[in-house]
This record gives structure tokens, sequence and C-alpha cells, in this order.
């Protein structure tokens, strides 16, 4: 079978690299990863080991045209199409409408809402040569519940519509969209915001599992990256515009 080209973007930590090493178990998928700092992809390629070399991991923001452009030649001289995109990359800043400041909304709802407009937008022309080609939209289970941050959990309703208005809109070119809504997973997020230190967030993530029905909070690889490579395989071929919730019940 030929392999499946899919671009992670914020591959190399949390779900994005979660979903890597559940997709290279595949062996169906050409991987390519786009995220933002040098650092977390040399530790990205340690952690890979070996299977390393089978990820093109490049470098740059989802929030900036000029770097969305750069991708699409990089995809485009060697690959030609695109048949996955999995619009992982995001960010949070803890905070109500008292606390955060009006450049902590604007960095959020740039990079968490507007990057994925952006990257899929320019991307499209690739996607639209792809094979059952499909969009997965990282959102969370903070779309619909408000709590933590005022502008995550706005950026987060948004991008669950932006999950159903461009399923609707790009059923015509045979391009699937939708989106993986989690509760909490232990990554690097709140240690990355300054929110946490990585002592503090270990401390948070024990106290958190008793509030989830199936006792803990998720881990990237083995409870969100399966939900996201159902979505990108050819099993779910009428599936488009849904809204996935991966949340350990949290949401019951
Ligand atoms: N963790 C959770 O509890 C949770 C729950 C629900 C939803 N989510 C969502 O899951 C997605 C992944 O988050 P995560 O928890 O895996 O966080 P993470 O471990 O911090 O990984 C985020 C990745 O996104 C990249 N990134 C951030 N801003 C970027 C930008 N402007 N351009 C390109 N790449 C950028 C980061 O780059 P660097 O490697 O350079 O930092 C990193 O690789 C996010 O959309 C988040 O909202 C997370």
């Amino acid at each position: 079978m030929e392999k499946k080209i899919v671009l992670i973007t914020g591959g190399a930590s949390g779900i994005g690299l979660g979903t890597i090493e559940y997709l290279l178990e595949q062996e169906d998928y050409e991987i390519i990863s786009f995220s933002k700092g040098e650092k977390n992809i040399a530790l990205a390629k340690e952690k890979l080991g070996d299977n390393a070399n089978k990820v093109l991991f490049l470098q740059g923001d989802i929030s900036s045209e000029k770097d969305c452009k750069r991708l699409y030649t990089e995809i485009d001289n060697r690959f030609k199409k695109l048949d996955g995109l999995v619009n992982a990359a995001g960010i949070i800043k803890l905070g109500g409408i008292e606390e955060q400041t009006i450049q902590e909304w604007n960095n959020s709802i740039n990079i968490n809402l507007t990057g994925i407009f952006v990257l899929t937008k320019t991307l499209l022309p690739l996607l639209k040569k792809g094979k059952n080609t499909s969009v997965v939209n990282i959102s969370s289970m903070s779309s619909e519940k408000a709590g933590g941050s005022i502008a995550y959990c706005a950026s987060k309703a948004g991008v669950d519509m932006l999950t159903k208005y461009m399923g609707q809109e790009l059923g015509k070119y045979n391009i699937r969209v939708n989106s993986v809504n989690p509760a909490a997973v232990y990554t690097n997020i709140y240690v990355a915001s300054g929110d946490y230190t990585q002592e503090a967030y270990d401390k948070w993530s024990e106290e958190k599992a008793p509030l989830y029905p199936l006792g803990r909070i998720g881990n990237a690889k083995k409870d969100i990256a399966p939900t996201i490579e159902f979505l990108l395989s050819d099993k779910s071929l009428w599936t488009t515009g849904a809204i996935y919730l991966v949340d350990g019940g949290k949401s019951i």
C-alpha cells in the first residue's frame, strides 16, 4: 500500500510527538513534523532514537504566513501532495478576563485559531492533491467547558467551528475535517507556558486523576493518537465535521 504523507504540527512535543510515535508503529505513514523551537526537535529525535530518521522535522511558526509558505514549498518540492494534516501545535496561558493581558489573548488566538486557518489555507493546494485527504484539528474539552484560560477556551471553541465549516466546505474535494477534543493529557504545555514548574505540574496531574471516571489523565500516544490515526486513515471515509471527545469521561 502506498504510504500516506502526513504533516503533524507541534510534532516535537506532547500530543503531536505521541501521534508520531504511534504512526511510526503503523508503518502506513510518511511523516513530516513542523514545530517552533530547535530544543524540542532535538529532544524528540533523541526520544525516537533510530526511528528519528524516518521523520522529516521542520522548524517554523504556524502563526507566520511566511513560515507557512516556506513549509508549502518544502512539501511541494519533496512530496507534491499531502494526504493528512494534524493541527496539533498550540499553547495555553492561564487566566480569566481580569488576569489575562491583551498580548496573551492575541498570542493564544493567533497560534491556536488563526494558525490553523492560515496553515490549512496555505496547504490547501497540496491537500487537494492527496488521496482520501484528512485534516485533524486538536481542539479541547475546553471548547465547551469554561475554565483555566479565557483565550484558550475561546480559541478552541473557534477551532470546533473551523472544523465544522471546513468539513462542510471541503467535502467536495473529498477532504474530511474532524476535531479531537481531549481533557488533560500529560504533556509540556503548562511548563512551556511558565504557568507551572515541572514539579508542580506532576503534582497537579496526580491530584487531577480522581476527577476522571477512568481514574487518570491522558497519555498522548496511548489515549489520543489512536483516535487521530482512525481519523487520518481510510477507516473513517464517511466522517467529517465531527468533534471527538477523548477525555477519560471527564465531561460526563
Ligand atoms: N495537554 C493537554 O492537556 C491538552 C488537552 C487538550 C488539548 N490539548 C491541545 O493539544 C495540542 C498539543 O498540545 P500539547 O499539550 O501536546 O502541548 P506541548 O507538549 O507544549 O506541544 C505543543 C507543540 O506545539 C508547538 N508549537 C507551539 N506554538 C507553535 C507555533 N506558533 N508554531 C509552531 N509550533 C508551535 C510546540 O513547539 P515547541 O516544541 O517549540 O515548544 C510544541 O511542539 C494543543 O493544541 C493543545 O491545545 C492539550
